[in-house]
């Protein structure tokens, strides 16, 4: 396998964004990347998404997505597996170019949520029909179910979980593409509305629309787009049972743990080398889960790492320093290119406000549903 280099990144702003449509985001996503990179061509294109199908009424992406890019010709392919569906496509797109059969890929991702869908309907398709949505369950219902389980097994309180999402909001007070810009308190968080006991409002990832991209190469060709490669050490992905009920622990995520090791033997490392990750934090309880399996917190000791700052900026190992998912947003297809767009910034120093001093090597973690897929990436400055 040939060693591959990220060279561009770009992305939207994260939120309700009424003024733009679907393809409008993934058009400036696309565009920003290419042209940072001052690319003339790109040999591929692969593209996450969820759900337009259900979000807008949009199926058959590819043709659209590089026709609209002003690339039509281009092969260009739509990837989904739910929320993961970004980190899948820069998996995806990684591969071609680790394989020798293509230089130039952009790997995208995009979803808008805002236009009128019922969304928690459209969310669940992720989870099992029959043994989960035909009960009523929905993604904050399920997820309430792990934080149970997680409190049962740890001891892990609603003050833990509202740590979470006090240190994301903090992270994202200061990006300028976050969906909130602001800060909570714990008090904000354990007063804010119930959703689905022990989850509260501020607890969830909201609803969004978005689009983010990047653009690879082979190492070795780097230098023609950019004087900051980024290199990706480490690509890997795991499934585990899609039904909660089908999993033997569900306060562990086995999928996220098993696509961890895969990445961490790919790359070399260990999780004590990482400098920083971004985790799929869709729920306050889901990054205390991400941290345990990814080897960053001893098991069951996560719900502390918030609270103590070891996670925050200028802690043992800043988590989403974007402000994960929970401040910055969540366009579900968009987010696991996204999170590797924050990657890319910090490694190549230009994460401004939000700079991790030295950053040599970073973690993306992004999944699917509860946990049925997961996805990740190490990257290393170079
Ligand atoms: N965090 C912080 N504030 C939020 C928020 C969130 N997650 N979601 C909505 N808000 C704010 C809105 O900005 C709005 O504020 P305003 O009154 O000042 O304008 C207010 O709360 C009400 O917004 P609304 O859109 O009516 O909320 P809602 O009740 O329809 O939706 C949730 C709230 C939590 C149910 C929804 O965001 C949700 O389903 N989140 C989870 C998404 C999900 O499951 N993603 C996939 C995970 S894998």
């Amino acid at each position: 396998m040939r060693e591959v280099a990220i060279v561009a990144a770009g992305m939207t702003r994260f939120g309700e964004l009424w003024g733009a449509s679907l393809r409008d985001l993934f058009v400036e996503a696309a565009q920003q990347t290419v042209e940072s990179a001052g690319a003339d061509r790109v040999d591929a294109i692969y593209v996450g998404n969820m759900s337009a199908g259900q979000f807008v009424g949009q199926e058959h992406l590819g043709p659209l997505m590089a026709d609209h890019l002003g690339m039509a010709g281009v092969p260009c392919i739509r990837v989904e597996s739910a929320c993961a569906s970004g980190g899948v496509a820069l998996r995806t797109a990684f591969l071609e170019v680790a394989s020798g059969a293509s230089d130039l890929v952009l790997a995208a991702g995009v979803e808008k949520m805002t236009d009128g869908a019922d969304v928690t309907e459209v969310l669940a398709t992720a989870s099992d029909q029959e043994t989960e949505v035909y009960h009523g369950a929905t993604f904050p219902a399920l997820y309430a179910m792990i934080a149970r389980a997680h409190m049962l097994s740890h001891g892990t309180t609603e003050e833990d979980l509202a740590w979470v999402s006090v240190k994301n909001h903090h992270h994202g007070a200061l990006n300028e593409r976050a969906q909130f810009r602001r800060e909570v308190t714990t008090d904000q968080v354990l007063g804010s509305a119930l959703v689905s006991e022990p989850l509260r409002l501020l607890h969830c990832s909201p609803v969004s629309d978005g689009a983010a991209a990047v653009l690879l190469c082979p190492l070795d060709q780097a230098a023609q787009y950019t004087k900051t490669p980024v290199a990706i050490r480490g690509a890997a992905m795991a499934t585990a049972a899609m039904a909660l009920a089908d999993r033997r622990d569900i306060s562990f995520l086995d999928a996220v743990a098993l696509s961890g090791a895969k990445a961490y033997e790919m790359a070399g490392i260990g999780p004590e080398q990482l400098d920083l990750a971004e985790v799929h934090d869709c729920f306050s309880i889901a990054e205390i889960c991400c941290i345990e399996a990814l080897g960053l917190a001893p098991p069951g000791q996560g719900r502390h790492c918030a609270r103590t700052g070891e996670t925050g900026l200028g802690g043992r190992i800043p988590v989403n320093t974007s402000g994960g998912l929970k401040s910055k947003g969540h366009p579900v297809g968009a987010t696991g290119v996204a999170q590797v767009v924050e990657l890319f910034e910090q490694l190549t120093g230009a994460a401004g406000a939000r700079q991790v001093p030295d950053a040599e090597f970073g973690l993306a973690q992004n999944m699917g549903g509860t946990g049925a897929s997961s996805v990740v990436h190490i990257l290393q400055a170079v």
